[in-house]
């Protein structure tokens, strides 16, 4: 399934890439999207810092897409890894409303997947959503809904999305009321170990290989 369905030829002027340090000109417009939209869908959102997403970029744990001859913002997403790097989620994408239903998170999500298999091989990766097409992409990719038990428990991550005191998501009083077991959010778990032998869904250039593995050999975070 996965294969057959993540199989997109764009032509659309848009290139998707792995970040890098010449990319934070874009944090602010990114922030700004992020925040944006939390509004408009009346959700919180795990707040996070210019700072923060530099540094993912300079780390190239970041994937950005930009369009046309002047590179306009149009999209994002970045990794974290949780758990001693037993568990790596993407978070934070985000799509311009402008460049929506062009699949453009699924490639912005499919190069995102390829960096974190090939940088954290071992590593379960795993997200908490409640849109529709992020629960489409993951599906896709070989992700499944599992309770939260599943995923990481690793405090440091479960700590965006607030506490009541400290609220970042507007259902975070859900989450403390359940002792984060539920909330509205699904959680979907790729595991790697049910995925043995598979290709990657798209290939990454080979400087990006490169620096991954090696990343991986050293067994960074
Ligand atoms: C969620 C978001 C990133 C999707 O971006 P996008 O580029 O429009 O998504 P895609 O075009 O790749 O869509 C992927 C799939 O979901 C479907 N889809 C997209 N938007 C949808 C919507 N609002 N409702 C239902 N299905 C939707 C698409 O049709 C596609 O399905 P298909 O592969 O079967 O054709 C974008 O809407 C966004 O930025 N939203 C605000 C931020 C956000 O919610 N981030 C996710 C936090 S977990």
């Amino acid at each position: 399934m996965m294969k057959d369905k993540l199989k997109f030829d764009y032509d659309d002027g848009i290139k998707v890439v792995v970040a890098d340090a010449s990319h934070e000109k874009y944090v602010d417009e990114i922030l700004a999207t992020i925040t944006d939209s939390a509004k408009k869908r009346g959700s919180g959102i795990a707040s996070r810092t210019h700072e923060y997403l530099a540094t993912k970029m300079k780390e190239r744990k970041a994937v950005i897409a930009l369009a046309g001859p002047e590179e306009e913002f149009a999209g994002f997403c970045y990794i974290e890894s949780w758990g001693n790097k037993h568990y790596v989620a993407n978070s934070g994408l985000i799509v311009k409303e402008k460049f929506r239903r062009h699949h453009l998170a699924t490639r912005i999500k499919m190069m995102a997947f390829s960096l974190s298999r090939l940088r954290w091989p071992h590593a379960k990766l795993f997200g908490l959503t409640s849109q529709t097409a992020v629960m489409r992409i993951n599906t896709a990719l070989g992700y499944v809904p599992v309770a939260f038990s599943e995923l990481t428990d690793d405090d440091a991550y479960w700590k965006g999305c607030g506490t009541p005191e400290d609220p970042h998501c507007i259902n975070c009083d859900i989450l403390a009321r359940s002792g984060r077991k539920y909330c509205v959010c699904t959680g979907m778990l790729y595991d790697p170990a049910e995925h043995e032998g598979e290709p990657l869904p798209v290939e990454l250039p080979e400087d990006v290989v490169k620096m991954a593995k090696e990343a991986a050999a050293r067994n960074e975070r």
